[in-house]
């Protein structure tokens, strides 16, 4: 063993001992790098980005994002020689054109302002009281409607989300009979604006997404999954967020490059993606007027499921991906990978998707993800780390895997540097996290997580509640809900 690693061990076993309160001062005994000098973390100065250092950041990101969308068209390495594929390809080819013409043009003067939007179905009700309560310790001030099909639960089961964090402005908003209703009225808006998801299959709830954003009189919305928990307020987000204005649509990244086939990029008239991450669709920034036509092709693909399930991708989240790209509007996928989850002194088990803007300066948004499925539990020590890779989110600079270890109680995320020998090709990250990584240092709020010297392929382990103070805490008390 190192004497690094000895130090770490017994750090590990005093924190058990002392509890938190010394846990500061042994950090920086930890923190020895190669060189043996001892990094300043307690005195350094408030991290910020000043206007030279954004537009800096701006223009890197621009660049090396524009790779996506490189127009030299190339075939992508994964290519299909499958029957059935081509088979399914050759009916969604035929079907795509026709969904292109039914897209309802922008409504003009309809909706205004923004505001956070959710779905429920039966299941999510539980998740969707953990959301709210979520979104009330942000204290936003933005709007909150929760849109739901009476079809699918009763009017009364959502009636006690009203009363769930009294200090959110929220409405709830029934697809079937074109009707919000807060605590104090009900109203009905206009039929004509409520884009109703086509479920014959009770299962199918995924197309309720794209309905509910377009549906939502907002102008502008935040849709959050309801496991996607807000962690900070997202107010600035829609109002300053460099990639978000220049845009129109923000998205967050799972933890895949992607999978499709070369015929399928072909298949909605794009140039091949293969390098983007696959989007986790439980969190989705957009401005309605810009994506519109998007994000409405995006509803009759969910409508139309059994074309672009399956084979063609893999599911919802894809949809969205795809739908924009057929119709020629543009997104930007915030690439940096960033998990909050177990550390047990050697090893992370990321169990969450955090997403932060896009300049990576704080984090917005935490998916419970594996927390739902697979039925971990919240505790502390599940939550008490979180791990995130910095720097040009579009340079590749990181793997960023889902996989599960053989024997591995859970799957998890795992955010290593690029290239790695202990990556196991395409499966997972067997290694150790690297001491130089851990870092103790508590953010205050309006600090920024990435900063001058630290923008290239930068990766920290921390401890949760330094970069999202009270998540844990929060979290754990709202989830008697579950
Ligand atoms: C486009 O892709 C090709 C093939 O991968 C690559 O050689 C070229 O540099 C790319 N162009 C840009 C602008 O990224
Ligand atoms: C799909 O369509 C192409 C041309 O449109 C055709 O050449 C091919 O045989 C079709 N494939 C199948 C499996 O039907
Ligand atoms: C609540 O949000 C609605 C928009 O959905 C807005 O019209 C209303 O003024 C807000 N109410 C308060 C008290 O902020
Ligand atoms: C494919 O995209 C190009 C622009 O990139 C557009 O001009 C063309 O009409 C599109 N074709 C179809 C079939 O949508
Ligand atoms: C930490 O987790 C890894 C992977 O699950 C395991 O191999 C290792 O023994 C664990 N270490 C401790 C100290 O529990
Ligand atoms: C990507 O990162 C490498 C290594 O840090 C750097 O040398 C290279 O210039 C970067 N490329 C771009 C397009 O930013």
């Amino acid at each position: 063993m190192s004497q690094s690693k000895a130090v770490l061990r017994r750090f590990i076993s005093l924190k058990i001992i002392c509890g938190l309160n010394t846990i500061v001062s042994l950090f920086i005994i930890v923190l020895v790098n190669k060189n043996s000098t001892y990094h300043t973390i307690l005195t350094q100065p408030v991290h910020t980005i000043n206007d030279a250092l954004k537009q800096e950041l701006i223009n890197e990101h621009l660049l090396s994002y524009s790779q996506f969308y490189n127009s030299s068209s190339y075939e992508c390495k994964i290519k299909s020689n499958n029957d059935q594929l081509e088979k399914e390809l050759n009916a969604t080819a035929r079907l795509l054109p026709t969904l292109g013409r039914n897209i309802v043009p922008y409504p003009n003067d309809y909706f205004h302002g923004r505001g956070i939007v959710l779905t429920i179905g039966k299941y999510q009700l539980p998740f969707a009281k953990v959301n709210l309560e979520m979104i009330q310790h942000t204290r936003t001030r933005l709007p909150v409607q929760i849109w739901y099909s009476s079809q699918e639960i009763q009017d009364g089961d959502v009636t006690d989300l009203l009363i769930i964090a009294p200090r959110v402005n929220l409405s709830i908003c029934c697809f079937l009979q074109n009707r919000c209703r807060n605590l104090i009225r009900t109203w009905q808006i206009n039929s004509q604006y409520v884009f109703k998801p086509h479920i014959t299959n009770a299962e199918q709830r995924f197309a309720y997404k794209p309905a509910a954003i377009i549906s939502s009189t907002f102008a502008e919305v935040l849709f959050l999954d309801s496991d996607a928990y807000l962690t900070r307020d997202p107010e600035e987000l829609f109002l300053h967020d460099p990639m978000y204005l220049q845009f129109g649509t923000l998205f967050f990244p799972d933890a895949h490059i992607s999978r499709q086939h070369s015929s399928v990029w072909k298949l909605f008239n794009t140039t091949c993606g293969e390098n983007e991450f696959e989007l986790d669709s439980a969190a989705i920034l957009v401005d309605k007027r810009r994506a519109w036509k998007g994000l409405f092709i995006t509803k009759l693909m969910n409508d139309n499921y059994r074309y672009f399930y399956g084979s063609i991708s893999d599911g919802d989240k894809d949809t969205f991906r795809f739908g924009f790209r057929y119709m020629n509007v543009k997104y930007y996928i915030v690439m940096i990978p960033c998990a909050t989850g177990q550390f047990n002194g050697s090893h992370f088990c990321g169990l969450t998707l955090c997403k932060t803007d896009s300049l990576a300066q704080h984090i917005y948004i935490n998916h419970v993800h594996i927390f739902k499925y697979e039925d971990v539990s919240y505790t502390t020590e599940n939550l008490e780390y979180t791990r995130i890779g910095l720097g040009d989110p579009n340079n590749h600079s990181y793997f960023f895997m889902h996989c599960r270890l053989p024997g591995g109680q859970t799957s998890c995320f795992h955010i290593v540097a690029q290239p790695n020998p202990e990556v196991i090709p395409n499966f997972c990250y067997i290694g150790e996290i690297s001491l130089k990584d851990i870092e103790d240092y508590k953010y205050q709020s309006n600090e920024v997580l990435l900063f001058d010297r630290s923008r290239y392929n930068r990766i920290i382990l921390t401890k949760t509640n330094n970069v999202m103070p009270h998540f844990i805490e929060n979290l754990i008390k709202s989830s008697h809900h579950l």
